[in-house]
């Protein structure tokens, strides 16, 4: 058998967005709304009604821990105008997972804004790291005595690139210039965030918070050994996975490292210029790979590689997102399966991996790819919005009970 660590925590994902339904005033249902996207997130999975439903299972499963994000454009919605009746909803929400032996993991940012802060400008404007810190404030005063671990930003590179370097995201700004740009406003935001919210556990006598990002990562690898391929590689790795974690590290303001992993990218450059270097991927020599329904490589192997990457950090890390969407179930759970074998692999060889969230709780709404990759340990049906448990949720289960997993 393989064991885990004793006090490691175990469970699933979510983000406001995705599972709430409803999130009227934010820039993605703007742009919803003017038809600039290809699909509606309506009543998503009625998560903000229905949340209590959710942690039940969530505890029935034996997940001792749940990661959601608050929604900024709920807190505010508008400029400089905070709805005490919202903040009560997310107090009654993390007091529903602590009522329920699990620990509340909560993301301050995940992909959406206030509509009005992306009528501004969004991260664009200058300033924008003080408004994230305002609702920042606000939302951290709220929860400090029932919340330990923050995240204040979800995959920022992930977001700055489709958001404001392709462009299919909101606002739909679209410059190779922005990548770095935006990424550099994300450390600041952070920055301020996260002294701030130590500042408020001071204010409050409380015990040190634990704050980081969610910083996805991919495995990247040449297709070949010519030297623009090996170049593509070390331009992604530094400027997709680790350059964030680096500045903020540099200013000792990441407490754990938060991980979303999900697959490995190929490098195969077309031609010699830097958003070619930094794009250009191949799909064809990893045909023999297995593939998500989204057509993503299912490469476990490749989180072991990133860990031992990380391992000079020194820094303890926390899985915040992995998952595989499907339409067979049984892949999912040989996915969790295979994945957990490297995390154990890898804290054998001194990683000190903390915990481990899958992604996601739910099925809910996969942003431009609408309702129809299937990420959730828990089918949803968007007609009836009843819940029904997967069979792999159920292998997990077992393993978060008794922390062992078969070899
Ligand atoms: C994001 C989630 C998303 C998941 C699957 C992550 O990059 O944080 O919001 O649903 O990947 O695509």
């Amino acid at each position: 058998m393989l064991k885990f660590p004793d006090n490691f925590f175990w469970g699933a994902a979510t983000s406001s967005y995705q599972v709430e339904g409803s999130n009227r005033l934010s820039d993605w249902w703007q742009w919803e709304e003017e038809g600039k996207l290809k699909y509606k997130s309506g009543l998503a999975c009625r998560h903000y009604e229905l949340y209590k439903e959710d942690f039940d299972l969530a505890k029935s499963l034996s997940h001792n821990a749940h990661r959601l994000s608050i929604e900024w454009s709920r807190i505010e919605p508008r400029e400089g105008e905070f709805s005490s009746k919202e903040i009560a909803h997310y107090v009654d929400v993390v007091t529903a997972l602590k009522e329920r032996g699990i620990e509340p993991v909560i993301t301050l940012h995940h992909f959406t804004n206030p509509a009005w802060f992306t009528d501004k400008g969004g991260w664009l404007h200058k300033k924008a790291p003080e408004y994230f810190l305002r609702y920042t404030e606000k939302i951290v005063e709220a929860l400090c005595n029932k919340v330990r671990f923050w995240v204040t930003i979800n995959e920022p590179m992930v977001y700055s690139y489709h958001a404001y370097v392709i462009g299919i995201w909101p606002p739909m700004k679209k410059s190779i210039s922005n990548l770095e740009k935006i990424g550099n406003v994300f450390v600041k935001s952070h920055i301020l965030a996260y002294r701030s919210i130590h500042n408020i556990y001071r204010k409050n006598n409380l015990k040190p918070p634990y704050v980081s990002v969610s910083k996805n990562m991919q495995c990247f690898e040449p297709i070949d050994c010519s030297f623009k391929n090996i170049l593509a590689v070390k331009l992604r790795n530094k400027i997709f996975n680790f350059a964030v974690i680096e500045k903020m590290i540099r200013e000792k303001t990441l407490d754990f490292i938060g991980l979303n992993y999900y697959t490995r990218q190929v490098a195969d450059v077309k031609s010699f210029n830097r958003y070619r270097l930094l794009t250009d991927i191949c799909m064809k020599k990893t045909s023999d790979i297995k593939k998500n329904y989204l057509g993503w490589d299912v490469y476990p192997e490749g989180l072991y590689r990133l860990f031992l990457k990380l391992k000079k950090y020194n820094l303890p890390i926390f899985i915040l997102e992995n998952g595989i969407c499907t339409t067979q179930d049984n892949e999912r759970w040989e996915f969790i399966r295979e994945h957990l074998k490297f995390i154990h692999k890898a804290i054998s060889s001194g990683v000190k991996v903390i915990g481990y969230l899958y992604w996601s709780l739910l099925d809910n709404f996969e942003w431009h790819e609408g309702f129809s990759p299937r990420f959730g340990l828990i089918e949803v049906d968007y007609n009836t919005y009843k819940r029904t448990v997967r069979e792999s949720a159920k292998k997990y289960s077992h393993v978060c009970k008794t922390g062992e997993l078969a070899p």
